[in-house]
């Protein structure tokens, strides 16, 4: 049987059936999973409550820095964090969700970090929906860039990048308060 027969032969049980229920790969219409022939772009900011010490911390050391290297950079330092996204740079103002995901120490030379996060948003309707962070956190720079990787619910297809401002930093608890925006694609 030549292959290019074959290959209408599968291609006409794909159009049949959309391929939905067949197997390997399909192309559905956008309209049935939800998704709205435009895309829009959002911009979201929030503050991102960065506590690493005390009875609240939310960012937790996992992973010591590794003493043989560059201490000043704590190069090797893993922290898992659950940390507030608030409406404003005060703790106490309106939660909007949570960052949950680790950052770690990734430089010999510079306090520079490798972030790993999803946030997670708990309002109206964004409530349920994330968007997944990954990127490099050059900590000591004004402002940080870093890549919106993807997302869930709200948040489908997201593509975009987040900048990240240091609001405040207080070097006795190393609490930091971080400005986050987020620059968004999603339908
Ligand atoms: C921890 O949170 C509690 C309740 O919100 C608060 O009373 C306490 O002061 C906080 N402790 C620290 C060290 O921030
Ligand atoms: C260690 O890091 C500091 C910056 O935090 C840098 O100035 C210094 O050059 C680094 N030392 C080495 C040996 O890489
Ligand atoms: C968000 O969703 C959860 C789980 O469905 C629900 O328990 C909670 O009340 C919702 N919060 C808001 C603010 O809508």
């Amino acid at each position: 049987m030549p292959t290019y027969f074959l290959f209408f032969f599968f291609l006409s049980i794909v159009s049949l059936t959309s391929a939905e229920g067949t197997g390997f790969v399909g192309s559905p219409n956008p309209k049935l999973l939800g998704l709205k022939s435009k895309e829009k772009l959002s911009h979201l900011r929030f503050y991102w409550h960065d506590m690493v010490s005390g009875s609240n911390a939310t960012a937790v050391e996992i992973v010591p820095s590794v003493p043989e290297y560059n201490t000043t950079t704590s190069f090797g330092l893993v922290r898992i964090l659950d940390n507030a996204l608030t409406s404003g740079p005060e703790l106490s103002s309106k939660l909007v969700g949570r960052a949950e995901g680790l950052y770690a120490s990734a430089s010999q030379t510079q306090l520079n970090l490798l972030m790993v996060m999803n946030f997670v948003f708990t309002q109206g309707k964004y409530n349920g929906s994330t968007i997944a962070i990954l990127g490099r956190n050059g900590a000591l720079t004004k402002v940080r860039e870093m890549p919106v990787i993807g997302g869930s619910g709200v948040f489908r297809f997201a593509r975009g990048y987040v900048e990240a401002k240091t609001h405040s930093y207080d070097p006795k608890s190393g609490h930091a308060t971080v400005e986050y925006n987020v620059y968004v694609f999603h339908y």
